[in-house]
């Protein structure tokens, strides 16, 4: 017998956490695995970062600070947001978390009751869908193909809206796809939201500066949708801060107050020191970073002519983060050996126990004909993996 909550007893696992471990394992017993399955770059923070953070320490920046961060800081984040996206918020409407991860299930746990439909766009960030079903609310996916380029029509967001909706979340770029809407997509989406009063958005902007194709554009800048959308960004990717854990959010006074609320009650506030450290990030010229996008774009396109050129993917071309979410239900029903692929997950263990390369199946991001792998990594490391890969599927039989 159980001893544990419901709520924890039904909370599902971080397959990409999961399979990195699987990855971990086998490296243990000294086998050279290559492992494509984690969300996080593999630079390490800047120079003038960790300075910053030094500083912090030597000046006692030591003590609890207020609820969603220092004054300071959330100016610095104010400066930014004017500065990258056009948008005007004030330091009361901004709060930072631990992590992005921290603010976006601070949101959703201050507007989701039990029942309340949550609006995700399939395949979807794992994360988005728990928070969801932990909050109560009952999660409607719209699916998006890699023919589609992984983005919704503003046709599918209409049909999937009843008077219960009260959030949708999304990511763009996004996690898994790397797909990136456009201006004008998004502008399209604004309109059916328009007609639609009652619903928020979050619009998780993590990986917007690390974008190939096409310009950032924040939801939140649609006059008539301001009040209701909630900007989510952080410093993890852009900045490679994966472990400093700062986030935060900028919203309607009303929603940064509940959100201060809950965190209020839950961890007091962010970590002083990563603060000040994000205040220097923040306060940075965006072309410290380029460097990390520019090399992010050479692999970009090693991943995508390597896997295109491998019969059985369909491989997608995204607008920015690091994933690549190729299609491969072609090669379900193929065998090596006594070993079947029936599923995206079967193919993900072939490929780590006869390729040892540890990927994720789509399943866990609501697309279960897909995998996503992830591209921070070494050019050299990506085109032994490409090569394992190529090789892995070459050896399946019909
Ligand atoms: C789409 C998306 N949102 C949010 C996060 C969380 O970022 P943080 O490290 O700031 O919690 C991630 C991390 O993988 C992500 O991929």
């Amino acid at each position: 017998m159980t001893i544990l909550s419901n709520r924890i007893e039904n909370f599902g696992e971080s397959a990409t956490i999961a399979m990195s471990q699987l990855s971990r394992d086998l490296a243990g017993k000294g086998v050279d695995v290559i492992n494509l399955s984690l969300g996080e770059p593999d630079f390490n923070t800047p120079d003038f970062i960790k300075e910053a953070a030094k500083n912090a320490i030597d000046e006692n920046y030591t003590h609890y600070t207020p609820v969603p961060g220092y004054l300071d800081v959330r100016k610095s984040i104010a400066l930014k947001l004017k500065r990258d996206n056009g948008l005007e918020y004030s330091p009361d409407q901004i709060v930072i978390s631990t992590g992005a991860k921290q603010s976006i299930i601070n949101t959703v746990l201050c507007l989701i009751d039990n029942g309340d439909e949550v609006l995700i766009p399939a395949p979807y960030w794992v994360s988005y869908r728990e928070m969801a079903l932990y909050s109560e609310g009952k999660v409607v996916p719209i699916k998006a193909e890699v023919e589609q380029g992984f983005k919704i029509t503003p046709e599918q967001l209409e049909d999937h809206i009843t008077d219960k909706t009260k959030l949708f979340i999304f990511s763009s770029p996004s996690n898994p796809t790397g797909g990136g809407y456009t201006e004008a997509e998004l502008r399209a989406l604004g309109e059916v939201f328009k007609r639609h009063p009652k619903i928020h958005i979050i619009s998780d902007e993590i990986y917007e500066h690390i974008r190939y194709v096409g310009s950032h554009f924040s939801m939140a800048s649609i006059p008539e949708l301001y009040d209701r959308v909630i900007t989510v960004n952080g410093v993890s990717k852009a900045f490679a801060m994966t472990g400093w854990r700062i986030g935060y959010i900028a919203a309607s006074k009303q929603i940064a107050k509940a959100c201060t609320k809950i965190q209020g009650q839950f961890t007091s506030a962010p970590s002083s020191i990563s603060q000040m450290a994000a205040k220097a990030a923040m306060e940075s010229n965006p072309s410290e970073i380029k460097f990390m996008v520019d090399a992010f774009a050479i692999r970009r396109k090693i991943m995508i002519d390597g896997l295109s050129s491998i019969p059985g993917l369909i491989c997608n071309e995204p607008e920015g983060a690091f994933y690549l979410f190729p299609k491969v239900n072609s090669l379900f029903g193929s065998s090596f050996g006594a070993r079947k692929i029936e599923t995206a997950q079967d193919l993900c263990m072939y490929l780590l126990e006869e390729a040892y390369v540890a990927t994720v199946a789509g399943s866990a991001f609501g697309a279960d004909k897909y995998i996503r792998l992830s591209y921070a990594a070494s050019e050299d490391t990506l085109k032994e993996a490409i090569h394992r890969i190529s090789s892995a599927i070459s050896k399946l039989e019909r």
